[in-house]
Order: structure tokens, then sequence, then C-alpha cells
């Protein structure tokens, strides 16, 4: 799938903007703070509803404004259609495809699939489970409906039932209000315990040659789900930690404590390492990337299309080994490129289609 073009108005710093990209590589170049990771988050957002760094619209629609616009037209299997998001401060947010208002903004996600590939990325290792939960998120989100609104609608229950934990003391009565909760938590939860169990399992088999090639043949990577309780036992582990859930006024117990685990072998080390804890530096930074590739790789088998890539200012982060390596993975897929500057490109290593010149919420012409 291709975005041929994005249109601007009232977002984040820029009052109005047009941009026609093309199908193979752009870039996006300028100073710090000029608005190049805005135009990646405004495409961002129209495949997925979300922003990448998850803020919410009333941040995102121009300061003193009431509402912001976003139009993307976007090409698949040979047809084009056209998306309009209307942002607006106190509601949520309106979208059209073709001119038609759709019922739910969930039924938009997944016609267009991105991957966004940003330094912080390459920490994912080193940070804490709820970077890998989130990683997990947004990929399924994109990948699967029923995922989405099992996901969401769960989300929803747990701040519920953190607050009817939290007047416990006041109204025990409400423990009938939990035993309700806690069914339907079980139904949304098991959904996306299984739904995780199968995502692992596929990135596994993809990841494993990817890192493989990536180091040079010196390290098989594994990762496995954690989840935080089994489908089979999640029904009785609730039950168990009510009284403690109660005490610490949270739910203590479910797939919003999941993580996965990053695992090498190496020919001096044949046992697996658990690179979260013991892996060094490069180790994790070589392994984010891995995960990035693969989820390149996993919307092509599942969605049988190309996503879109959109870099934001990670070439400079790696060294021109898995730079190479990225940048010939991209092959023929429709990238979006930020950088401040051209010199990483000036030794032609590769071929970009087009460039633009971001300067103060605007792009000049040239
Ligand atoms: N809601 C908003 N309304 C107007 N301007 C905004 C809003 N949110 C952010 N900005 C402005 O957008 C600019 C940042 O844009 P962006 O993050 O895209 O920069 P960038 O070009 O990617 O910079 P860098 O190279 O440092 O990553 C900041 O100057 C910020 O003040
Ligand atoms: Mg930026």
């Amino acid at each position: 799938m291709i975005i041929k073009s994005l249109e601007l108005a009232d977002f984040r710093n820029y009052e109005n903007l047009k941009i026609e990209f093309s199908s193979g590589t752009n870039i996006l170049y300028g100073d710090n703070a000029q608005g190049k990771t805005n135009i990646l988050e405004a495409i961002y957002l129209a495949a997925t509803t979300k922003s990448h760094k998850g803020s919410k619209d009333k941040e995102i629609i121009s300061f003193g404004k009431e509402e912001g616009h976003i139009r993307t037209i976007i090409e698949r299997d040979g047809a084009e259609y056209r998306v309009d998001m209307h942002l607006r401060k106190s509601k949520s947010k309106a979208i059209a495809i073709d001119s038609q208002k759709i019922r739910k903004a969930s039924d938009l996600v997944g016609r267009c699939n991105v991957v966004f590939f940003s330094p912080e990325d390459l920490s994912i290792i080193k940070d804490g489970p709820a970077q890998r939960r989130r990683f997990m998120d947004m990929e399924l989100c994109q990948l699967d409906q029923i995922y989405l609104e099992n996901l969401a609608k769960y989300n929803k229950l747990i701040a519920e039932r953190n607050k009817v934990l939290k007047d416990m003391f006041e109204h025990p009565e409400n423990s009938v209000l939990l035993d309700v909760q806690d069914k339907q938590l079980l139904e949304y939860g098991s959904v996306i315990i299984k739904s995780r169990d199968r995502f692992i399992k596929d990135l596994c088999e993809i990841i494993d040659p990817i890192h493989n090639k990536l180091t040079g043949g010196r390290e098989k990577l594994k990762i496995y789900y954690e989840p935080n309780v089994t489908v089979e036992e999640y029904e009785e582990s609730l039950r168990k930690s009510r009284q403690k859930d109660i005490y610490l006024k949270q739910t203590t117990v479910g797939p919003h404590k999941d993580d996965f685990s990053f695992n090498v072998t190496t020919e001096n080390v044949p046992e697996e390492i658990d690179i979260r804890k013991y892996g060094s530096q490069g180790q994790q930074r070589t392994a984010s990337l891995s995960l990035k590739l693969s989820e390149i790789e996993i919307v092509k088998k599942s969605k049988k299309e190309n996503p879109v890539l959109l870099l934001d200012d990670v070439l400079s982060e790696l060294d021109s080994n898995r730079q190479n390596y990225l940048l010939n993975t991209i092959g023929n897929i429709q990238t979006i490129i930020t950088c401040t500057g051209l010199d990483e490109f000036v030794n032609n290593r590769f071929e970009i289609d087009k460039v633009f010149r971001v300067v103060n919420g605007s792009i000049p012409e040239e």
C-alpha cells in the first residue's frame, strides 16, 4: 500500500500543508523542532487513529485552535481511497472514508498498515515490560480487529474495576460488581492472551533468520511470550488475588502485566541468555532492530501487502553496517524518512525519490 498524499490543517505546527509522496523513498529533512516528526505522526494517526507517542487529540490540534484536519489519499490493490480525519478538542474524532462517515474509529484500523521506527524503539529490550506490551498492542491492533476490540474493552474494564476496588472499604456490597467484572475480564483477557501467544510464536520464526543475518551468523535469537497468567489458570488466579487487589486497590492479575523475553545463543555460549537482563547494549540494540525488521515481514505475511515504513531519525543511530542492512531491506516498500541533514545519504548508498525540506511548519518550494 502507498500513501499518495497528505493534507494537514491546524495540526501541530502546521496551519496548512499538502504533500505528495513518491511510492519509493521520501526524505523529510530540516533543523530540530521544524515539524518533521509531526508529519510522520499525522500519517500514523491517519492509519491507526492513534498517535505513535500516545498524544491526545487535544494536544495534537494546533495551539489556540478548536479543531484540526488530516486528509490522506491511500492506494491499495490498485484502488484509491480518501481518509478524512476531523480532530476535535472536546469530542472524539470523526472519520470519513471517501466521504462516508464511519461509525467507530476502529473500523479504519488495518486498512493501511504502517511500521513506525524511532530511536526509542532501539531501547525496547532495555526498557520495562510496558514498552514491550505497547509494541505487541500497536502491531496486533493493526493486524487483528478482534484483538483491537477486546483490548479496548479490557482496558476500559480494568479502569472501572480499579475504581470499584478503591471504594471497597466504604462499599463492601460492591463485591457483586466485581463478580460481574471478573467474568467479563476473563472473556476479553483470554482473547488477548491467545492472540499474543500466537503473535509471539509467529514473530519468533520470523526474527531468528533476520537476527542471524544482522549479526553475521554469530547469534541466534528466540523470543518467548511471558503471560502474567495462562488462560487455564486465569479464573482461579483472579479469584485468589481478590483480597490482595482490594488491599492494593488495583488489579494485579491479567494480560496488562504481560511481557516477552529475548534470548540469545552464540557458538561460545550455547545456552540461552535472556538479553533483557544479561545482554550488552549493542546486543540489545541489534535485537531491537531485528524486531522492527520482523514487524515489516509480519505485515507482509498476514496482509499480503507491503506496509508503509516511517523512519523517524533512526539512521543516524545505526552504524553503517546496520544502516545498509536496513536500507537493503526496504527494497520496494514506500518509506518516509526524517533526518536533520542529508549527509547520511550523500554517498548514494541508495536511491532517494523525493526530498522535502521542512522549515517551521511548512515545506517551501525549492
Ligand atoms: N499542538 C501544537 N500546536 C502547535 N505547535 C506544536 C504543537 N505540538 C507541537 N508543536 C510544535 O512542533 C514542533 C516540533 O515538531 P517536531 O517534533 O515534528 O520537530 P522535528 O522537526 O521532528 O524536530 P527534531 O529534529 O528535534 O526531532 C515544536 O516546535 C512544537 O512546539
Ligand atoms: Mg523529530
